[in-house]
């Protein structure tokens, strides 16, 4: 069975990652298609549970992600990751696990925006000192240097995004298909 793409959407908290994750899943299940969301949070509840934030343990949740992604990309299903991924050796290790479906895709927003939506409260909470090891305030975030897809969520509604990320999924797959041609 063919590789499905597999759609790492990594950004800051707040960035959209999440919200246009469910937007796309719902996009392509309506198309027929068979597709999974791995959200950073669900896994850290879940899959990663007892992990921290230091750098081994993110890592370790990545090599999780990434590992339990390649798995349903060989089976055909779509993968959508949502997962901050803050440094660019993070995503390199999630693209060495994945192989060629990888595509990374950075869900771009200004810190104060992110800021000013503070979805979950946690950027409060940083700011009082209450959270450690928060990604944009208190810890790093390397924004991807050469993604394959930007969007900027400061700028464009969810649906810009969701129809760029159909758009790639369309390319990705064309691109197969000449591969099988030739
Ligand atoms: N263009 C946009 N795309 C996506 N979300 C947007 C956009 N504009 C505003 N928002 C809002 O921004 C918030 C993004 O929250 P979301 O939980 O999706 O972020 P996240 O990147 O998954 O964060 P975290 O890393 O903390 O899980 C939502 O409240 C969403 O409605
Ligand atoms: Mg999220």
């Amino acid at each position: 069975m063919d590789e499905a793409s597999v759609l790492w959407l990594t950004g800051l908290s707040g960035a959209g990652k999440s919200t246009i994750a469910r937007h796309l899943r719902a996009c392509l299940v309506g198309r027929g298609a068979a597709v999974a969301v791995l959200d950073g949070d669900e896994i850290r509840r879940g899959l990663s549970q007892g992990l921290g934030f230091s750098d081994v343990d993110r890592r370790e949740n990545i090599r999780r992600i990434a590992e339990m992604a390649r798995l349903l990309s060989t089976q055909g299903i779509v993968v959508i990751v949502a997962a901050i991924a803050p440094l660019s050796r993070h995503r390199g290790l999630a693209r060495n696990i994945i192989g060629a479906p990888y595509r990374e895709v950075y869900v771009k927003a200004s810190l104060s925006d992110c800021e000013r939506r503070d979805v979950k409260g946690l950027y409060a909470r940083a700011r009082r000192g209450e959270v450690v090891k928060f990604t944009g305030v208190t810890d790093t975030y390397e924004p991807p240097l050469n993604p394959d897809l930007l969007v900027d969520t400061s700028t464009h509604g969810v649906h810009v995004a969701v129809s760029s990320l159909m758009a790639l999924l369309e390319r990705c797959q064309a691109k197969q298909t000449v591969r099988q041609l030739a």
